[in-house]
Order: C-alpha cells, then sequence, then structure tokens
C-alpha cells in the first residue's frame, strides 16, 4: 500500500470515543487535505441529528443512509474521513472503505474509550442502563473486525498530537 498512500483517501475507523473526528481534522490540516466527518454528512443530507434518525428511522436505515453517504465521499478526491463507529462494521461499507481508502483503526482501551464518551452524551448506542457495559461489548464484538484495517494505531488518553504524529510516521 506504501506507495499508494499519497494520493488515497485515509479513512479512520474504530469506536466512538476513540478520537476519530479530532485526530481526522489535525491529520487533514498537516496533509493539507479536506476532512469529512460521516456522521456531519448524514446529518446534513438527513437534515435531521444521528440520535433522531435512530429513534425515527432505525438503525438499519442509519446504515443505508451512511453507507451512500460514504459512497459519495469515496469518489471526492482524497481526503482524511473520520467515519462512525459501525461503518466499517457493515460489510457492504466495509468492502467499499478497503477499496478506495487506506483504512487506519484508533485503538484505545476501554477506560479512555469510557472517560471520552461520557463527557458527551449524544450517542444512540450508549443510552442504555449500562453504557459502558455496552461499550465494552463493543469493543469486544468488535476489536476482530476493526483489526482488519491496514493500519492500526493506538489512540492513548492524553493529547491527540501523539496520535497524529503515529499516523504521520507510520504513513510515511
Ligand atoms: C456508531 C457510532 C457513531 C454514530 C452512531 C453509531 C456506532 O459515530 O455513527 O451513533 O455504531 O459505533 P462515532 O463513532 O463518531 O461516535
Amino acid at each position: 500500500i506504501e506507495a499508494a498512500i499519497s494520493d488515497r483517501t485515509i479513512a479512520l475507523v474504530g469506536l466512538m470515543g476513540a478520537g476519530k473526528s479530532t485526530v481526522g481534522k489535525r491529520l487533514a490540516d498537516r496533509l493539507n487535505r479536506q476532512f469529512y466527518d460521516s456522521d456531519n454528512e448524514i446529518e446534513k443530507a438527513a437534515g435531521l441529528s444521528i440520535s433522531d434518525i435512530f429513534t425515527l428511522h432505525g438503525e438499519a436505515e442509519f446504515r443505508r443512509g451512511e453507507r451512500r453517504v460514504l459512497e459519495r465521499l469515496l469518489n471526492e478526491e482524497p481526503h482524511v474521513l473520520a467515519t462512525g463507529g459501525g461503518a466499517y462494521l457493515d460489510p457492504e461499507t466495509r468492502d467499499l472503505l478497503r477499496e478506495k481508502a487506506v483504512t487506519i483503526w484508533l485503538n484505545a482501551d476501554l477506560e479512555t474509550l469510557w472517560r471520552r464518551v461520557s463527557r458527551r452524551g449524544h450517542r444512540p448506542l450508549l443510552k442504555a442502563e449500562n453504557p459502558k457495559g455496552v461499550l465494552s461489548r463493543l469493543l469486544t464484538e468488535r476489536t476482530p473486525i476493526y483489526e482488519q484495517a491496514d493500519l492500526v494505531v493506538r489512540s492513548e488518553e492524553g493529547p491527540h498530537k501523539a496520535t497524529v504524529e503515529s499516523i504521520l510516521r507510520a504513513l510515511d
């Protein structure tokens, strides 16, 4: 993949709280590329928040919308893309991402993810009795799939700058 990286989209995958949006924005700045956040693009296209899409239309419909939005974005010129945490789990969306982008899993441990997501309460999948338990289950279930990304980068607690630097080193 090395030779092709310079002209491919970089797609960040991983769980909620892994830092995909923050790291993605900074990475895009460093690479002088456009940044897209698939959740934001879905919200714009639907005219609804992610939570409202889940409530009004359900998760399956959200996933279809997510795939359509990613199809559109992946045909744009090479950019940095933060995907929603579930995008890479959907087999068709995953194939699309793997075909059109270099995929990077931002891998963080449960405590780090939890600290980050518990600051903000806008994730529909975590509106549960035991949100930390849900997050833990998602981490266990999804790890074997996220691991299939082209690159795996550790996203530690603390400044995202370190994560951006590791990605730049890994891509170099
Ligand atoms: C989801 C993650 C969210 C959002 C939706 C579903 C998931 O994105 O797409 O709530 O299935 O993990 P973030 O990872 O950006 O929070």
